[in-house]
């Protein structure tokens, strides 16, 4: 660590502080470790969040109570995994995915850990699923994570609106982007998401909200917290 702070490589050290904080306070078992691993098998590999981050997700799920969470981009089903434990053995999980090949790995993961029978992992694009799912009236959910194409999250935060009852979390992840987000004219579609969504949330008058930044194994990013009222 000393070599590394006279170095100055500060992603090695945000590194070596999750790494740290996973072995001393995360039960990332098997299932997990081989969860995060089977990524490699994704159309998008290692994009999934951090153990400490799927450690906090957690955490939020059962500080919450919730029993039913909606999730928008499943890959391997990281979040997923932890997600389905936290909901307890009577809970549901529901992930909307986008590619066949994420969804098949995630099922796999899940029916590993013996969790498969109380998650859905639904395929196609998460607007159209998260539509479906409100056409056909689904129970609300208590907890709303959402991480699939950033562009899309204003839909996703729309949907989850919907789909959700009072008191209940919404989280969105990826929304410091390295510092982008302050830029207001940014070409980028990911980041005017981000700023739209933010938007969204501001003037919604029924959500409370923050946002954190975070660094890490994932570099500098960040997640918006909201709570229905
Ligand atoms: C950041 S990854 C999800 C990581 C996962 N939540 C985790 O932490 O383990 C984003 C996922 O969203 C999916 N995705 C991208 N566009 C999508 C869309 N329009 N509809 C549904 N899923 C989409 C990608 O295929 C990818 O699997």
């Amino acid at each position: 660590m000393t070599a590394n702070r006279e170095k100055h490589d500060p992603a090695a050290e945000w590194r070596a502080v999750d790494e740290y904080f996973t072995a001393e306070l995360l039960d990332e078992d098997t299932a997990l470790a081989a969860t995060r691993t089977s990524s490699a098998r994704t159309t998008a590999p290692h994009i999934e969040v951090a153990p400490n981050q799927g450690g906090l997700l957690s955490l939020l799920a059962q500080m919450t109570g919730a029993t039913r969470v909606l999730e928008f981009g499943t890959l391997a089903g990281y979040s997923t995994l932890w997600f389905a434990r936290a909901v307890g053995e009577c809970g549901r999980v529901v992930s909307l995915e986008l590619e066949e090949q994420n969804a098949a790995v995630a099922r796999e993961n899940l029916d590993r850990a013996r969790l498969g029978d109380r998650v859905d992992v639904l395929v196609g694009p998460a607007a159209d699923s998260a539509q479906r799912l409100i056409e056909d009236g689904m129970e609300p959910f208590d907890l709303v994570f959402i991480d699939a194409d950033k562009p899309n999250n204003p839909v996703y935060l729309a949907a989850a609106l919907s789909l959700t009852r009072p008191g209940a979390v919404i989280v969105i992840d990826n929304v410091v982007r390295g510092g982008a987000v302050v830029d207001a004219d940014s070409d980028d579609p990911r980041v005017q998401g981000v700023r739209q969504v933010v938007r969204d949330v501001s003037s919604h008058p029924d959500l409370d909200a923050t946002a954190i930044q975070t660094v890490g194994e994932k570099g500098w990013d960040g997640l918006l917290i909201a709570r229905r009222r």
